[in-house]
């Protein structure tokens, strides 16, 4: 496989999940100096923060963690689910409106969770830290965490298959 694989993290906001795991994401690509195998964006089911950078919590969390969150809000559109070869859902919630995009408007993605990788919690949602308190966020960075690792080992892999 020579073209990078386009990869991209959908959570409800696209300020507070899917911006921490497409930024972590791109740190560990980095670290491995891979930046030229991958695409990575993220985007909302929802819409409703379009524009909005990410919600500082998560960028302060992830800041002490040596992780620098980047971008603006925006929604997830049907030519998303053509141009990237991976999406990477938040939550069950997050998987449902999706397949519901792609029963509309087709789409050749592959869809999964992220935590269909976690070592620690195979399949289950990363949890909304969006109403809850500050170490939501830091649980969630540690979800994220190995939950990417685990991805971005298991696509290095498939790349050189
Ligand atoms: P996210 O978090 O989906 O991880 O970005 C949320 C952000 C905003 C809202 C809910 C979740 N909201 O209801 O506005």
């Amino acid at each position: 496989m020579t073209h990078p694989t386009r990869i991209l993290f959908v959570c409800l906001g696209n300020i507070c999940r899917s911006p921490l795991a497409e930024a972590v994401f791109r740190h560990k690509v980095r670290e491995r100096g891979v930046e030229d195998q991958f695409e990575i964006d993220s985007a909302g089911t929802s819409g409703y923060h379009d524009g909005a950078p990410p919600d500082p919590r998560s960028s302060e969390t992830a800041r002490r963690r040596g992780v620098e969150l980047a971008g603006q809000s925006r929604k997830l559109s049907a030519a998303d689910l053509d141009r990237f070869e991976y999406v990477i859902a938040m939550d069950g919630e997050n998987l449902r409106e999706i397949r519901t995009l792609e029963a509309a408007a087709g789409g050749r993605a592959r869809i999964h969770r992220l935590r269909e990788w976690d070592p620690e919690a195979s399949g289950a949602d990363v949890p909304d830290p969006y109403y809850g308190g500050p170490s939501g966020f830091d649980d969630v960075h540690d979800i994220v965490d190995r939950s990417c690792e685990a991805l971005l080992d298991r696509l290095l892999a498939e790349r050189r298959a």
